[in-house]
């Protein structure tokens, strides 16, 4: 979710060589340059049948419900203008007992020059929880830069 642009995509497809990807992201400019990168580069060319763009939207996935095994959020929840409403979307796109997985910074462990969207642990935290899901792992991620990551990964069984 919220791809912006394929570096991600590259080192997944280098890393796994039988999983479906799906960029989505609602940023219109980001969308065309994915689909021309995606479509011209040779390394997505000959994986062409694992790898589509979706365009989203502020309070959709605009994915298929109930198909997706993980989905991925790095850098992009404190973006999201509804997260509530976007929660719910992604339930509906996971199958039941799905993951969603995400990479975050929190503007209460800010160092330096952060975004100033970022949100605190708190917030995070309890958004995720009120929407229902489970969490299963919680790790702070060394950044040679010095900034503060942190990686979330949580269930969702269903309703
Ligand atoms: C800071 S960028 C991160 C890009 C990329 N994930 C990365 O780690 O380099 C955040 C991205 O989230 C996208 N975004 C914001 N709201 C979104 C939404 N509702 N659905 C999909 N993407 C969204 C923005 O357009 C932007 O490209």
């Amino acid at each position: 979710m919220g791809a912006y642009d394929t570096d991600f995509l590259r080192q997944l497809l280098t890393r796994n060589h039988r999983l479906y990807y799906y960029l989505n992201e609602i940023d219109e400019v980001a969308l065309e340059q994915m689909a021309i990168e995606t479509t011209l580069d040779p390394l997505f060319y000959t994986n062409h049948h694992r790898v589509s763009v979706v365009r989203g939207g502020v309070s959709t996935t605009g994915l298929l419900p109930n198909t997706f095994d993980k989905i991925i959020i790095r850098n992009a929840f404190h973006h999201f203008e509804n997260a509530p409403s976007m929660l719910v979307t992604i339930q509906t796109s996971l199958k039941a007992g799905g993951e969603l997985l995400i990479k975050e910074a929190f503007k209460d462990q800010c160092v330096g020059d952060c975004c100033t969207e970022l949100i605190s642990t708190n917030k995070f935290k309890q958004v995720l929880q009120e929407a229902g899901f489970e969490l299963l792992r919680e790790q702070v991620l060394i950044d040679p830069n010095g900034f503060n990551w942190s990686f979330f990964r949580y269930s969702y069984q269903g309703s």
